[in-house]
């Protein structure tokens, strides 16, 4: 399976790249980060791809990305998806998933959500795209921030159908 995520400049950064960190061995991983969210990764030692790097793979459809998750999604990259602009390496990846019927998880960080988001959101989601933001469920008892991250992260991979042991599941 490969993956793509990319992270936006919205606040938490750091769950997109600790999600990078959390995929399976078995996942074709690539990263990409806007300008905004570099400053973040700015530490890290891992292989970012260059958000104005259009060519790169995820830019063509016969790449063959799986999914691509874009965690945080901020409202501008969210707008952009919204109306076919694909202007840097995450809006056009995003545009190849959508163009080839794969599957996109946009993961939006905002509060309050203004009307333009909503409407963005329910026009993306009516395109099949899993509008998943991070959002804490308390069914799984977290102790720390650690724990309620895994848990947020446990459900973008369920949804993206990767395999995970992040969060405890509800029971009754
Ligand atoms: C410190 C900081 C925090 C921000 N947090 C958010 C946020 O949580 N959500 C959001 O939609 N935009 C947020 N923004 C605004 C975006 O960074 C801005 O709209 C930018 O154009 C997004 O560009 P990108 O989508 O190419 O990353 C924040 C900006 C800064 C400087």
């Amino acid at each position: 399976m490969k993956i793509v995520i990319a992270i936006t400049g919205a606040s938490g950064t750091h769950l997109g790249i600790k999600a990078y960190h959390l995929l399976p061995p078995s996942v074709e991983k690539y990263l990409i980060l806007s300008d905004n969210a570099k400053i973040a990764a700015k530490k890290e030692n891992i292989q970012i791809l260059d958000d104005d790097a259009i060519w790169e793979g995820p830019a063509s459809g016969s790449f063959g990305i799986d999914a691509m998750l874009i965690a945080p999604c901020s409202m501008n990259t969210l707008a952009k998806i919204a109306c076919g602009i694909a202007d840097n390496l995450t809006t056009r990846a995003a545009s190849v998933i959508l163009k080839e019927h794969k599957r996109l998880l946009l993961a939006p960080r905002e509060i309050p959500l203004s009307p333009i988001a909503l409407e963005n959101m329910l026009k993306l989601s009516r395109l099949n795209v899993i509008i998943a933001p991070p959002i804490l469920g308390y069914y799984s008892d977290p102790k720390d921030l650690e724990q309620m991250e895994r848990f947020i992260i446990g459900k973008w991979f369920d949804l993206l159908r990767i395999e995970h042991d992040l969060y405890k599941r509800w029971q009754c």
